[in-house]
């Protein structure tokens, strides 16, 4: 039986979790104001955000990290829509509770707003996304996608998709000058109507700052522990990357070795023809036996 097999073929139950109360766009502001821990992890097929969602993790994002840890690119760009839709599709049918944001993929909008406004529209209407998240200061574009009822997550510092700018995946920020501008973005977006910050790879004293002066929440990803939340990349914290961590990745659990020592097993149960048992075979009743001509013995 798969995971998604219903019993008696009615449709999946809702997850049994403790955590219950929806996760909305308005509430993680109200998270901030509490002085609660947001909680985000990416994830971006239905097994494993509906895991996730069960944990009672509060923010699932469907990141364009998918282009890497799951399509198996060397960086975030060659992502399409297409695939990023196909994939919130995914994550939307499993979860309940956290609130879905779903990255906007390189070039969906960078192009004119109304492009970037109508790409944004599709991962609402054909996907089911609660936000969408998009890389740097792109106050315009975050207006317009508020006036068209998107919400909007933006990310600042390291922003994988200037990848090429940047020369690399380097911690921003780290002049005053630098650290200036990164507030001075943060406030722009917040004042143009972003619901939420992620800040990536940036000194922990220049979060704590933005953080502290603004009212939406920042989310941190290498940028220390004052941030309002924290998220990080599914495949990282199970080390199912097979490329060094870093710095910031606190790894749970080794889910690489859990896969593999369970593979080998089912290899080896197979090669010593262990699997399948008798107790692991369908029978055909007594009685058709003989009917059906059939005179070979069981061995196990
Ligand atoms: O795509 C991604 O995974 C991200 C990070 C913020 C985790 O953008």
């Amino acid at each position: 039986m798969s995971l998604t097999t219903p019993p008696e073929g009615r449709c999946p139950a809702a997850p049994i979790s403790r955590f219950t109360t929806k996760v909305t766009m308005p509430a993680l502001a109200g998270m901030k104001r509490e002085g609660k821990p947001i909680t985000a992890l990416t994830a971006y097929d239905y097994a494993t955000s509906r895991l996730v969602d069960e944990a009672g993790i509060d923010l699932i994002l469907v990141g364009d990290s998918l282009a890497m840890v799951v399509l198996g690119h060397e960086n975030t760009l060659a992502v399409t829509v297409d695939e990023m839709l196909h994939h919130t599709r995914a994550v939307r049918r499993a979860v309940r509770r956290a609130l879905v944001v779903a990255d906007m993929p390189f070039g969906s909008y960078h192009g004119k707003i109304s492009d970037g406004v109508a790409n944004a529209v599709r991962f609402v209407k054909e996907a089911g996304a609660e936000a969408v998240k998009i890389e740097g200061a792109r106050v315009e574009l975050v207006r317009a996608l508020v006036d068209a009822e998107v919400p909007v997550v933006g990310h600042l510092g390291l922003t994988p998709q200037s990848v090429h700018r940047m020369g690399g995946y380097r911690v921003q920020a780290k002049t005053a000058e630098a650290a200036l501008q990164l507030r001075a973005d943060a406030r722009a977006l917040a004042d143009a109507g972003a619901g939420a910050i992620v800040l990536e790879g940036v000194p922990r004293e220049v979060a704590a700052q933005i953080t502290a002066e603004l009212e939406i929440p920042t989310i941190g990803i290498g940028a220390g522990p004052e941030c309002d939340g924290q998220i990080l990349v599914f495949h990282d914290i199970l080390n199912m990357t097979f490329a060094p961590h870093a710095k910031f990745v606190r790894q749970s659990a080794d889910v690489a070795s859990v896969i593999r020592g369970a593979v080998e097993q089912y290899r080896e149960d197979v090669e010593l023809r262990a699997f399948p048992t008798d107790a692991e075979s369908y029978h055909l009743p007594k009685a058709e036996l003989g009917a059906a001509d059939i005179s070979l013995t069981r061995k196990g």
